[in-house]
């Protein structure tokens, strides 16, 4: 239920300070639920981004926040922000996995008093090299063409070598999930993540505590990049390494996402 330009879930206790989790592309906020399961006793808020669950599409989202239909991750950002402060939320912290630490990077760059805390989850500070961003170009082309299919190989990348090889009921969610990306969502997301500038001095600017935490089998967010936000967080950080996951941490070990995010809200909280 939302008020705002995104569509936004509470979790568990209605009091307190928030902890809003932003999900990985080309998901929604099912992504969270095994986390959110195991912190019932945290008020939790998910949001949905822009053309994906049950946030309208990313046009509307756009407008509501009067920005261009031009794809961009500070849309992403602006409409969280309008989104929570539409459910009386003025500070909260706020953690995302991939795309979602994206837009958490966006965040701190244009929203900075909403955050008491930050989590980067199976994220980086970068911008693309120019070989990805092509990529995404051709994904997002491929998705207003094929819809879904564009994504549909992305379980085998995602998902550790462990996951893989050993939980089939996790290989199969995701794919059930990847079946299910709508396509106004992907090609969006896609255009805003390749037009992503680097965003490691917003990170300097921010005098929050933080968690950077990353799957030890992820091969796009490499630890490099997780140690270099970690360094870069202002209000210093906890830097984690879930063993035997791959960049889909918050599916392949929700027990170890949720215990790091219940550190990081302690701090604060
Ligand atoms: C995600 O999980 O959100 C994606 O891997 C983000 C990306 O493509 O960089």
């Amino acid at each position: 239920m939302s008020t705002g330009p995104l569509a936004l879930h509470r979790h568990g206790p209605q009091t307190g300070l928030p902890l809003v989790l932003l999900h990985g592309f080309p998901l929604d906020s099912r992504m969270w639920d095994e986390v959110v399961a195991r912190l019932d006793d945290v008020p939790v808020v998910t949001v949905d981004a822009p053309g994906f669950g049950g946030s309208p599409a990313p046009d509307d989202v756009a407008a509501a926040v009067s920005r261009s239909p031009e794809p961009s991750l500070e849309t992403s950002a602006d409409a969280v922000a309008l989104t929570l402060r539409g459910a009386g939320i003025e500070r909260a912290v706020v953690a995302g996995l991939s795309m979602g630490g994206y837009v958490v990077l966006a965040l701190a760059e244009r929203h900075r008093g909403l955050l008491a805390a930050v989590g980067l989850l199976d994220t980086k500070a970068e911008p693309d090299p120019e070989e990805a961003r092509e990529n995404r170009l051709r994904v997002a082309e491929a998705a207003e063409r094929t819809g879904a299919e564009a994504v549909a190989g992305m379980a085998d990348t995602v998902l550790g070598e462990t996951t893989l090889g050993e939980r089939p009921e996790v290989v199969t969610r995701m794919r059930e999930w990847l079946g299910q990306a709508p396509a106004v969502g992907i090609a969006w997301a896609q255009r805003a993540m390749a037009a992503r500038p680097g965003r490691l001095t917003a990170l300097e600017d921010l005098e929050v505590p933080g968690l950077v935490l990353r799957g030890a089998e992820d091969a796009t967010s490499t630890q490099d990049a997780a140690q270099t936000m970690a360094r870069a967080l202002g209000g210093g950080a906890e830097l984690v390494v879930v063993p035997r996951a791959g960049h889909m941490t918050a599916i392949e070990d929700p027990d170890a996402v949720a215990g790091a995010l219940r550190r990081l809200h302690a701090t604060v909280a």
